[in-house]
């Protein structure tokens, strides 16, 4: 979703806001500008529709001086991707200019209003009335100017404001959107994420909802919307720059896909130790609290959805606790049934998808513990949330989620322990045997890794279908959902999960020569049956490729291919089966000459709702 870009400094603005804009194209983005004030302080601004290489070639024959800059990648919402809608936008006289990121609920009310007042638009968009509005209050102070305006905008925002009145400063605003703000020496930056900034300055402060922030060339300021002064933490970030880069890999995902092992290694240091308790990083959660729990819901969205699906097979088969998964959008509007005995888990990689904050934010009014589950230290949800915990995937930038994935299921099970030790449903033997699996999962899925000969030639036989379909049962039938989901964003091939036993009710129709399924029976006491529905699938002509556990060779005379994962307590299996899952998707994708780490339409973080 939208990326935005902000420098002040010595320096020329330009390359800065384009290789910035570069550092957030995973978000996912269809047209792109950036605004300069030159040393004559004109506004200069250049925008193009499509991939950043457009506004590049633009660019590059025709430079934008300056030192005080902002750039944009937008994702349309209002008003389809054309350069007449892309951002910078800017009031009539071209003096104030503004990027933003979310949706301004009552824009349209505002544009009538302004246009009452004499205001002229030219674009589509929600964004536009916001340099009018603050042009409107324009009295020699773009900060009292910008509150003002800002007060009157409903909705979400990220906002970047910069005058050509007030050359040397660049203004910045956020609600429900998530925007940081880089310190430098001698420069400052204003970013919709850290890895746009991450060549230039480690130093970062996290803005909270409506606080205002002033760059000029001698620092940072941050304003309450009464324009009291406020205090802020400057936050020092670990990742380096080479997080963002590709390693040598082809694509962010193949990249992310192998840096897996580490990835559930990192999630479980501290947290996983033999012998001892489950370290749950000092949640305030307590073990009376957790006594009292009579009903958890998981929220979340796309993939962490999935993981939730995961979390409630585990958390009720471990700790006995009934669990209900929601999609989040669905949630927040559908009345749950809410005491003060009922825990929420939120999930989410970003920590700013707007659904999942907006369920958040609904569950703490009632009153009731909400725990997240992010991977992004300081983001909206790991802030507003009673509890976080973190899953240390690092940085993922395809917009496929691959590693926040398989760490929010490594997430699942720890607290799947946590909550069994506490309520007493397994005997530590129990809960140390599965410890015990769990500390080798690193390495089994090192091992998974090595199946990409097959999965290739399956992929090449077989990327030009038009529908592929996912079965499995049980917690199998969790990591199939996952798996279709792979396919269909990044190869745009329909694909579906069913439960095996789902099938015969309906969507069996579908199956006919050729047709291929990707079957999961990696679980031991449903193999027998997973392999029966195998049966009604290859009976009618599909073509098919099995998972399951090493050792159950029988599968081999119903499938057309097999992909073995190795022994491992039944309940972990997910965390090694949906690795080949992923590079199957993967190889797909690369054999249809899709753009595999930016697919169409799709963003990374999906902070409108
Ligand atoms: C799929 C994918 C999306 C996200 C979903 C939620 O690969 O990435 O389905 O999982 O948009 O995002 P987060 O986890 O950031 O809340």
């Amino acid at each position: 979703m939208c990326g935005i870009v902000g420098y002040i400094g010595k320096q020329e603005a330009q390359p800065i806001l384009m290789n910035g804009l570069k550092k957030l194209e995973y978000r996912g983005y269809d047209s792109a500008g950036i605004a300069v004030i030159n040393k004559k302080d004109e506004m200069n601004i250049t925008k193009s529709k499509g991939r950043l290489s457009n506004l590049e070639d633009k660019l590059a024959k025709h430079v934008l001086e300056g030192s005080t800059g902002i750039g944009h990648t937008r994702w349309a919402t209002h008003g389809e991707p054309s350069e007449l809608n892309c951002h910078p936008h800017t009031n009539s006289k071209n003096t104030i200019s503004v990027v933003h990121n979310g949706i301004i609920e009552n824009y349209l009310h505002l544009r009538e209003w302004l246009a009452t007042k004499g205001y002229k638009f030219y674009s589509d968009t929600d964004t536009e009335v916001i340099p009018n509005l603050i042009d409107y209050y324009y009295e020699n102070d773009l900060l009292e100017a910008s509150i003002k305006a800002v007060g009157r905008l409903e909705g979400s925002y990220a906002l970047g404001i910069m005058s050509t009145n007030e050359p040397e400063k660049i203004i910045a605003v956020r609600k429900d959107s998530p925007l940081i703000v880089g310190v430098g020496k001698d420069e400052y930056f204003i970013a919709s994420d850290v890895p746009a900034i991450l060549n230039h300055t480690r130093e970062i402060i996290y803005l909270e909802d409506k606080e205002f922030v002033v760059l000029t060339n001698s620092g940072v300021n941050v304003f309450s919307l009464d324009g009291e002064k406020i205090e802020k933490e400057v936050h020092h970030v670990t990742w380096s720059a080479d997080a963002a880069e590709k390693g040598g890999f082809e694509h962010f995902m193949l990249k992310e896909i192998h840096e897996q092992p580490k990835a559930i290694r990192d999630t479980m240091t501290s947290r996983i130790i033999p012998g001892q308790p489950i370290n749950l990083d000092n949640i305030s959660l307590t073990q009376e609290e957790i006594k009292k729990i009579d009903k958890i819901y998981i929220v979340a969205c796309g993939t962490a959805y999935h993981a939730g699906f995961l979390g409630k097979y585990v958390i009720e088969k471990l700790a006995r606790i009934p669990v209900e998964v929601d999609i989040a959008s669905e949630f927040r509007y559908r009345d749950p049934i809410i005491t003060d005995r009922t825990l929420l888990i939120v999930m989410s990689q970003s920590g700013e998808t707007a659904d999942t904050l907006a369920a958040l934010r609904d569950c703490k009014a009632k009153g009731i513990k909400v725990l997240a589950i992010t991977n992004a230290v300081g983001s909206s949800i790991a802030r507003e949330a009673d509890d976080v915990l973190y899953t240390w995937a690092g940085l993922e930038i395809a917009v496929a989620s691959t590693k926040a994935y398989t760490t929010q299921l490594i997430t699942m099970y720890i607290l799947a322990l946590f909550f069994a030790e506490n309520k007493k449903t397994l005997t530590t033997d129990e809960i140390e045997t599965i410890k015990k699996d769990m500390l080798t999962l690193p390495e089994k899925t090192e091992e998974m890794l090595k199946h990409k000969e097959v999965l290739q030639k399956f992929a090449s036989n077989n990327y030009m279908h038009k529908d592929m379909f996912f079965l499995g049962r049980g917690i199998d039938y969790a990591v199939a959902m996952e798996g279709a989901l792979k396919v269909k964003e990044i190869s745009y091939i329909h694909s579906e999960a069913y439960a095996g036993g789902e099938l015969k009710h309906g969507t069996i129709a579908l199956i006919e020569e050729g047709t291929v399924v990707i079957a999961l029976a990696t679980q031991s006491d449903l193999y027998e049956k997973m392999i029966s529905n195998v049966r009604e699938v290859t009976t009618r002509g599909a073509k098919v490729l099995g998972f399951t556990a090493e050792g159950n060779t029988s599968i081999e005379k119903t499938v057309d291919a097999v992909i073995y994962v190795p022994k491992v307590t039944d309940i972990l299996l997910p965390v090694i089966t949906v690795v080949p899952l992923q590079l199957l998707a993967y190889y797909i994708a690369v054999q249809r000459g899709c753009d595999v780490d930016k697919p169409r339409n799709l963003a990374k973080s999906v902070t409108v709702e």
